[in-house]
């Protein structure tokens, strides 16, 4: 494993000096101490699409200090956002021991292999999205019990959990609730479906059978996400990436053949909600919550409605349809909407932006400046 630690720890030791509270109670790490205002995050995939927004929300709160670890180094701007930057692999033993000594509070472990990416190294996937996220556990569950309180580890899985047998049986089905077809059909499904269940016995049974039984030490929370679309990046290795890919084709002036049917039908989401409902499920009560892992839905638009509002805003799009056999199985495997009735019941759950605010509001406009002077 490379380590690279770059820990901005001057500014937290001045912090603390300036401040005058070193008599009190305080966190440290490797010498580096923190006031006691502040908790330590820890967010892994940090370079990825979410983990960008996501640090960004976490540069307004100054009572984080964020750890972000992902296999490719964070560029300078998101760096200056964090308390320190570890390059490093989440499957990797020697990572779990190192992030161990810090009091983390809050985990979001956002490293995975999407699901085009864990078909085609489905060995590496299984090792990333398990093996990662199990040692991730194992040692949240050591800092709960060293700061004598459960660490809340934040999941982002997916409806690739879902594994509808036929194209009828979806379009049959109502909003899908967390319980049914959970048959996925796909490696990166079977990994995220295995590892909410893993979250929650880690959580609520591990070491049934021990002198440690009922110990709470880790509080696992997974929000299934849908497709999630960015104005600022674009998605490379899912299979939900063809709407991502069309607004931003449309924005470059490029054309775009889409590798799924029109009448494909899967949910979407906005960026921001998407990073919002992560935040504001690690922040719910617990003793609100009646679940472990959520569905959340926004909107849930064929590809040729998708290509409609992207017509709307940019009237020259050029839009075709050439669809992949084999990644079209997989849409059609998937759900055609969720059920997110019990997010909203538990911790009120309730998306900013339908598709029209999205595109208006968000994508649009963003998606121009992001390519104003390229297009
Ligand atoms: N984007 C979506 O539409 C979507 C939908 C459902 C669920 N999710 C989940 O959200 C999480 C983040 O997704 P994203 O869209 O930001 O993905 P992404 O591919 O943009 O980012 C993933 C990041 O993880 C890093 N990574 C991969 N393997 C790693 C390893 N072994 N060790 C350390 N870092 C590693 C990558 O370098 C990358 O920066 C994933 O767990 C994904 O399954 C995303």
């Amino acid at each position: 494993m490379t380590t690279n630690v770059h820990l901005l720890q001057s500014f937290f030791d001045g912090l603390t000096h300036v401040q005058g509270i070193v008599s009190l109670p305080e966190r440290i790490h490797h010498g580096t101490t923190i006031p006691p205002s502040m908790k330590y995050t820890l967010v892994t995939g940090a370079n990825g699409e979410i983990g960008h927004t996501l640090l960004e929300e976490f540069a307004n709160d100054a009572n984080r200090a964020v750890v972000a670890v992902d296999l490719s180094p964070l560029g300078p701007d998101l760096a200056a956002h964090c308390h320190a930057t570890i390059q490093g692999d989440v499957s990797d033993p020697a990572l779990w021991a190192q992030l161990e000594s810090y009091d983390f509070e809050e985990i979001y472990h956002l490293a995975a292999l999407l699901s085009t990416s864990a078909e085609k190294r489905p060995d590496v996937a299984h090792n990333v999205n398990v093996n990662g996220t199990f040692g991730l556990l194992r040692m949240a569950r050591t800092i709960g019990a060293r700061i004598g309180k459960p660490v809340v580890f934040l999941f982002p899985s997916t409806i690739a959990v879902y594994g509808v047998p036929t194209l009828d049986a979806k379009n049959a089905a109502a909003p899908l609730t967390e319980g049914e077809f959970l048959t996925p059909h796909t490696m990166y499904g079977i990994n995220k479906l295995y590892c909410e269940q893993l979250g929650g016995y880690m959580s609520d049974r591990y070491g049934q059978l021990t002198d440690d039984a009922g110990k709470r030490v880790l509080d696992f929370r997974a929000l299934r996400f849908p497709g999630l679309i960015s104005a600022f990046t674009v998605p490379s290795g899912g299979t939900s990436d063809y709407a991502p890919e069309m607004i931003h084709a449309a924005a470059k002036g490029e054309a775009y053949a889409c590798f799924v049917r029109p009448d494909a039908k899967i949910p979407f989401m906005a960026m921001p909600d998407g990073v919002r409902a992560l935040i504001e499920l690690a922040s719910a009560p617990a003793e609100r919550l009646t679940q472990r892992v959520y569905n959340i839905g926004a909107f849930a638009p064929t590809a040729e409605e998708i290509a409609a509002e992207v017509r709307k805003a940019y009237p020259n799009a050029a839009v075709s349809y050439s669809p992949h056999p084999k990644r079209q199985a997989i849409i059609d495997s998937w759900c055609a909407d969720v059920d997110d009735a019990a997010a909203r019941r538990d911790w009120g759950w309730q998306p900013a932006y339908d598709m029209e605010r999205a595109f208006r509001d968000y994508l649009i406009p963003n998606i121009a400046e992001v390519y104003a002077g390229k297009a």
